[in-house]
């Protein structure tokens, strides 16, 4: 927006207040589901500034003309709604988006998102979440871009312009939404809604960056978080919502609750009802009050007696009133479908498949049993609860998802061999959850009949997504003892799984030949997972999170610290070895678990190809930079397999001393890269001194002098190592 809109679109505000009464600004600040007794009257009266959950388009436009036409001042109304990973056209769940380390894969998902709900009348969305979380257990990691800052933000920026494009106002372009700010993916023990506690210093370090990335690319709102952080509520945080946000930030744009969590501040033991819950939120700043009535209830009186200043009403409904203007609905506020490319249309779908292709990590190829051929497919036996789910392969939190678009692995498979394979379908067990083993001894025929098994097995879609949360991040049911009989059959198993989460698959390991881990790859996973398993595209997704062996470990994350006793490979002994009556001292006295060591099973950043890429020649443009300075690290990568391939190269930090420790690595970089068989590269990263800068112990964000390690490599446990300093003085 250049000044001189700007100026406009102030004054289009302020004439708009000038006219306002009070009933009417509350009602700006009050969103209603589109169910609520009343609403109809409610828009009529000018006492609703946004409905949720309306994707009908003739009642999207209905309710705009009244809005428009017989509400006395005629503003348009803000139509929200979840549109987390695709509206028909469904993608993978943002955490397999993630596995893709593609900021176009984000992009594009959005921007098809965006087109397709805008059709129906959509104007503004609940996403991205960019919760950092740390935890499987959490059902909602489903819905996150996975434990890591700089991935995390680098992905949000993506998808905040995918939604919103560059003009707000823009046909198929709504607004996004940064949330749940903040903290909430480290609620204990991974239970949604828990209690958070964070100290200040790893919330700015860690759980901040990304909501302040997408606020620096123009995230048009924010909605504040159900859980409480440090004892206060989120909805009535001033820390975060006053002093980050608006002051430290300088972010302009809207603030909007969570579904009741103003009066559920009540229940946390915050607020001593309804009133006191409008005051906390309102005092705060949460611009507008989604699905319960406390504003609507209470602010008038507060304002009557002078506990939240007419001033602070005016401020908030200016931010609604702008989002509005800057969404082109004064001007255009009803919807044509047919203005919009169709729903779920050909050139949607094949993004869909797409981003499944990059989205899946293949996580153990053994003997290269993997890619299959497609030519000579043989007869292969598909197997699972989840090998022709229309539904579950879609993921959590779709409300709009069309199962009917769905192709899913079987019918994938089906398709892409056509007569040449022999394809022997048994289920096994009936769902992810069961413990019959009525269908075994099929699934075991189906299996000694074939060449080789393709075994879909994970989660249902109900598993993950909010409050579906889980202790035991196994797989569910009995899905290990399908497994145990398959492999009794010594025929060759791919493992593909769908799941919302990483779940613990240590035990799962040896009993299988292949992994590939296909998260809820969305309505085109089938096509994607077939292409991917025959080798007609070559996996290159990475994991956005970090997969323990068992839920002990958690929270388990690569960007630990070191501790002053770090667990030592060469020493450790697990509890199985250690002879009885051993003393107490003799086993080494580090980090580390007696029964899980202390590595994970699969690393941050992990994922293998069909193809290999060797890693050498690092290299730093300096040995050492001062205070504002760059240095350039590149390294050389060469395609020595046998196929074309994308590789996501990566750069890791570590800051060896620090005024607060630091972690022993962080991601700082990464780059797609695409080589042919024999191909080599150089990448190459610019880090900028205040790339390494961080909150320390006064809570200021400076990078300090001393030396650094950089590694870069595919994955959090890259070997190839440099190093460099930042001259001068702490
Ligand atoms: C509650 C969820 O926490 C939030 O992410 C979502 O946008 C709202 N409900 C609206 O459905």
């Amino acid at each position: 927006m250049d000044s001189e809109q700007a100026v406009s679109l102030e004054a289009r505000v302020d004439d708009l207040l000038s006219r306002m009464t009070m009933t009417e600004k509350i009602g700006q600040m009050s969103q209603l589901n589109w169910d609520s007794t009343g609403l109809h009257q409610a828009v009529r009266a000018g006492r609703v500034g946004s409905v949720l959950n309306l994707v009908d388009v003739q009642e999207t436009n209905h309710l705009q003309k009244l809005a428009m036409e017989e509400s006395r001042l005629g503003i348009p109304l803000l139509m929200g709604r979840d549109v987390i990973h695709g509206f028909k056209t469904v993608f993978p769940i943002p955490l397999g988006q993630a596995a893709s380390w593609n900021p176009g894969v984000l992009a594009e998902g959005a921007r098809i998102a965006a087109l397709e709900a805008a059709s129906a009348g959509i104007n503004w969305t609940f996403a991205p979440m960019i919760d950092i979380t740390r935890d499987p257990r959490w059902g909602r990691i489903a819905e996150s871009l996975g434990e890591d800052p700089y991935l995390c933000k680098t992905l949000a920026t993506a998808a905040v312009r995918g939604y919103q494009g560059t003009d707000l106002a823009a046909p198929g372009a709504i607004a996004a939404c940064a949330k749940h700010f903040a903290g909430y993916g480290a609620s204990e023990s991974g239970r949604d809604y828990n209690t958070v506690n964070l100290p200040e210093i790893e919330l700015r370090n860690v759980y901040l960056p990304p909501f302040e990335a997408a606020a620096d690319a123009g995230v048009a709102t924010f909605m504040t978080s159900f859980s409480e952080l440090n004892g206060v509520p989120a909805s009535a945080d001033t820390f975060l919502l006053k002093q980050v946000l608006r002051k430290e930030w300088g972010f302009r744009g809207m603030v909007v609750s969570d579904w009741s969590s103003i009066p559920q501040m009540t229940t946390h033991g915050f607020t001593s009802g309804d009133r006191d819950a409008a005051f906390a939120a309102a005092n705060a700043g949460v611009d507008m009050e989604m699905a319960s009535s406390t504003y609507a209830a209470h602010l008038q009186s507060l304002v009557d007696e002078g506990r939240i200043p007419e001033s602070d009403i005016d401020a908030m409904v200016a931010r609604i009133l702008q989002l509005k203007l800057r969404l082109g609905l004064f001007d255009n506020p009803y919807t044509d479908p047919a203005d919009f490319p169709a729903i779920a249309n050909p050139a949607h779908l094949e993004a869909a498949r797409r981003a499944a292709v990059q989205s899946c990590v293949l996580l153990k190829n053994d003997h290269r049993l993997l890619p299959l051929s497609a030519e000579q497919p043989g007869a292969i036996a598909v197997i699972g609860p989840l090998a022709d789910e229309a539904r579950e392969q879609l993921g959590t939190w779709v409300f709009d998802g069309d199962p009917q678009y769905t192709q899913t692995g079987l019918q994938g498979l089906r398709t892409l061999l056509g007569e040449r394979a022999t394809i022997r379908f048994s289920k096994g067990l009936e769902h992810s959850r069961s413990k019959s083993h009525e269908g075994f001894a099929d699934a075991v025929k189906a299996a000694r009949d074939s060449d080789v098994v393709i075994l879909f097995a994970g989660e249902e879609a109900i598993l993950s997504g909010e409050a579906h949360c889980r202790a035991d991040i196994g797989l569910p049911g009995h899905q290990e003892a399908l497994i145990d009989e398959i492999a009794a059959t010594g025929k060759p198993i791919v493992l593909v799984v769908m799941a919302g989460r990483p779940l613990t698959l240590e035990s799962v390991m040896p009993k299988v030949d292949a992994i590939l881990y296909a998260w809820h790859p969305g309505t085109m996973g089938g096509p994607a997972i077939a292409d991917l398993l025959f080798g007609n595209e070559v996996p290159s997704g990475k994991l956005p999170v970090t997969l323990p062996r068992m839920v002990g470990q958690i929270p388990i994350y690569y960007a630990r610290k070191n501790t002053g006793k770090p667990a030592n490979p060469e020493t450790f002994v697990h509890m199985d070895e250690i002879p009885v009556n051993t003393p107490q001292t003799s086993t080494g006295m580090t980090a580390m678990h007696l029964d899980a060591g202390f590595t994970p099973l699969f690393p941050f950043g992990y994922g293998l190809s069909y193809s290999e890429f060797k890693y050498g020649n690092i290299s730093t443009s300096a040995a050492a930079i001062g205070p504002g300075d760059s240095i350039r690290i590149s390294a050389e990568i060469s395609n020595d397999g046998a196929f074309t391939a994308e590789e996501v190269v990566q750069l890791y930090i570590r800051d060896l001393v620090g005024n607060v420790t630091r972690p022993v690595r962080e991601l700082k970089g990464f780059k797609r890269i695409r080589l042919k068989p024999g191909q080599c590269a150089t990448v190459s990263f610019d880090i900028h001194t205040d790339d390494l800068a961080f909150y320390n112990r006064d809570m200021k964000f400076a990078a300090e002098p001393g030396l650094f390690h950089a590694w870069v490599g595919g994955d959090s446990n890259a070997v190839l190592r440099t190093e460099f300093s930042i001259a001068g003085q702490l």
